[in-house]
This record gives structure tokens, sequence and C-alpha cells, in this order.
């Protein structure tokens, strides 16, 4: 399917020419993402952006100017209560992302959080109670598990190709790649490094192929050796804030989960490798097989057999990915369609991401709850 050729959740298409109801959506949070999101919503036109909301003005006006939006606020809680939006995009930092949630839902709104949901498990169920109580949808970015390699994979899991998977290895590794925008390198503010802002994909990805098993326990280590000093070296993202960089570049983590199966996942943001890697790959009693390249390795008719994806869909870019989720998001808003990233998925994820900090802090395993 080309971008622009918006399809919804029963994958009929929808018209360009819509002409129906569209779903008022607000932006809280105007920069890097929130333009993404923008390119993929030329996607949906059932969807009209209707407000964006920043507390920095060069940042909401670039973005109100560049996509045409007139209504423009600093404080998300008078933009709910003049603009009052169907739903809500909340892209701020991590740590921005419990409050303008919550008050969105109590306002009556439908949200799509950005991932990671939140700084923490305690307030990822803060926003889940939110939403329950306010009868609305809340959903996570997780973008990656519409990517056509773990959608083919996710139905050989479904159909049984697989048996019981045992073990995930999960792998979000940049040779050099610390962002020098925003604040993702101060811990304050974004609750981690690459385990949290890259590492977040990898295992979303995984768990939900996995069928989405309950954690138990986490171990893992965290490093700092690099983000914290002037960049000296050529690079894609020269010039990061070495002098606010608080957040690891290199996190290595294992969670277990109540079914005995373990997820590995190696997240850095500097790792002396040869190349980027952004890839899991699993074992399963009857199989086993790969994100990328999206292989199934397996036995059939008596004979060991490696299954090569020939073709798993014209489209895989990053804005198509974004397209697939805010699709998914309005039609369960819209329709009660259901949703592949639910809240209860992000909180699933951000007890890892937590379990892997705890652990590192504590020095040894500690247990889920
Ligand atoms: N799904 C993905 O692949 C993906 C990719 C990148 C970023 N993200 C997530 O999106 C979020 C934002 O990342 P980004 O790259 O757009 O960062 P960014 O710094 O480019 O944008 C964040 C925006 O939020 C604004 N902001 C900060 N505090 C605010 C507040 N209190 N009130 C209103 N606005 C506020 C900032 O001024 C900025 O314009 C992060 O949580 C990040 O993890 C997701």
């Amino acid at each position: 399917m080309a971008r622009g050729v918006s399809k919804d959740a029963l994958g009929v298409a929808v018209d360009s020419e819509y002409t129906g109801k569209k779903f008022r959506l607000a932006y809280i949070g105007c920069g890097g993402i929130a333009h993404v999101h923008m390119d993929a919503l030329t996607g949906l036109p059932d969807v009209e952006v209707v407000a964006g909301v920043d507390n920095r003005a060069d940042h909401l006006k670039v973005w109100g100017e560049k996509w045409g939006v007139t209504k423009l606020y600093k404080d998300w809680n008078t933009m709910l209560k003049e603009v009052q939006p169907d739903g809500v995009a909340v892209c701020t930092p991590n740590g921005v992302h419990m409050a303008p949630t919550i008050d969105s839902l109590k306002a009556g709104c439908h949200v799509i959080c950005e991932k990671p949901m939140a700084m923490s498990a305690a307030e990822c169920e803060k926003m889940i109670a939110a939403a329950k109580k306010a009868k609305r949808k809340l959903m996570i970015g997780f973008q990656y598990r519409y990517h056509p390699n773990t959608q083919f994979l996710k139905r050989a899991a479904d159909a049984g190709e697989f048996g019981d998977i045992m073990f995930m290895k999960c792998q979000a590794l940049r040779r050099r790649g610390i962002p020098n925008w925003g604040v993702f390198g101060q811990k304050k503010l974004q609750g981690g490094g690459p385990m949290i802002d890259i590492g977040v994909h990898c295992i979303e990805m995984a768990h939900y192929l996995m069928g989405s098993p309950k954690p138990v326990a986490a171990s893992g280590n965290i490093w700092t050796y690099f983000g914290n000093k002037p960049s000296t070296v050529v690079c894609p993202w020269p010039n990061w804030d070495h002098k606010t960089y608080t957040v690891e570049d290199l996190a290595i983590g294992q969670i277990r989960f109540d079914t005995g199966a373990l997820l590995q996942i190696e997240a850095s943001f500097v790792a002396h490798i040869e190349k980027d890697v952004w890839n899991f790959s699993f074992m399963g009693t009857k199989g086993g097989g790969n994100f990328d390249p999206p292989a199934i390795y397996t036995d059939r008719a008596g004979t060991m057999i490696d299954s090569k994806a020939n073709f798993v869909s014209n489209e895989d870019s990053y804005e198509y990915l974004f397209e697939l989720k805010l699709r998914n998001w309005v039609d369960s808003c819209t329709k009660d369609t259901p949703s592949e990233a639910p809240g209860e998925a992000g909180l699933a994820v951000q007890k890892m991401l937590d379990g892997v900090y705890r652990s590192a802090a504590a020095g040894k395993e500690v247990v889920i709850k």
C-alpha cells in the first residue's frame, strides 16, 4: 500500500476525499516527533489537527506555520478547555508524558502517548487508571509492532510455527548516535538513555511477538563512558550536550517471564561495533526466527528449512509505520476496534525497563511485581 492511501482496521481504503465528521486531534509537544506524526497524518484524511501546545514559542511557531495549525498554546489545560479535541497526541519528553496524558483523559479526550509510556511503571499505572475512569482509549506509540517484518513473524507465531518461544535476543545498538537535540541525555527528564529511548522499541516488538508474557524478574548493568565527554570524532550527530549528559551509553539486561522464557536486551548510543544493529532473534521449541532480515528457521518434511521472506510489503518507512499506528489508534477511538498497543502493553514494557535500571543500581537480580 502506498503512503497516503490509508486503510481502516478492516483493511478498507479510507477515501482521500473524506467528507464525514473528522476526528479532532491536538498535539502536546510540537518538536521533532510531532512533525513525523503530521507527515504520517497526510494518510488519514478523516483526522483534522486542531491545536498544538508547546512551552517553547519557537517550536510552536515553526510547527504551526509548517502545518497550518492556528490554535497554538503554551499550556495544555487552557487548550483542552478552549478547543475540546476528540483526541490528544502526547509528544513531550518522557518526564512530561504522565501529566498531560492524565489531564487530557480527565478532559474527556482519547490519548496516544509517545514511547516510552512514562518514567516508571508507577506512572503508567496512574495513566491506565485515568483512562479506565474516563472510559477513553489510551494507546502507546509503539510503531514497530506494525512493521511488516514483525507482522510476518506474528502471523507465524500465532499459527504455532515456533512452538513456545524460550529465548529472545533484542539489539538496539548504534555505533555513534547520541541525540544532539532535545533532552535525551538528561536522566531527570528522560528516565534513562538508550535502554528507555531505543531499547524500548526492540523490547516492545519482541514482547508483542512472544504473546505478551508477564515479566517477573530482571537483571542488568549500565555504563556511561562517552556521552559525558565532548565529541571529538566525526559522526552523524556531533556536539551533543555532554555537560548535561547523565544517562547511560550502554545497557545490557535480561528479563525472566512467568512462562520461563528469557529476553535479553542490548541497547547503546555508542557501541564500538562494526555497524548499527536493530534486530530481534529468537528460539522456540518448534522454530526460530529473525526480524531483519525477516526469516523463519524450522523443520519441514524431515529437513531443516530456512524460510527467508521474499516480499513482506512495498512500504516500511518510518512515516508509514506512524501512519499505521495512528490509524489503529483513531479506529480504536471512533469504531472501538482493538488497539495493538494499549496502555497495558506500555506498562509491561516499562516494568522491564524499570527492572533493568533497578537491577543495575542494586547490583543483583530484582523482582518485577
Ligand atoms: N516513536 C518513536 O519512534 C519516537 C521517536 C522519537 C521520539 N519519540 C518520543 O517522543 C517524545 C518527544 O521526542 P522528540 O524527539 O520529539 O523531542 P523534542 O525535544 O524534539 O520535542 C519535544 C517537545 O516538547 C516540548 N516540551 C517540553 N516540555 C514541555 C511542556 N512541559 N509543555 C509543553 N511542551 C513541552 C519541547 O519544547 C519540544 O518542542 C519523547 O518521549 C520520545 O521518546 C518517539
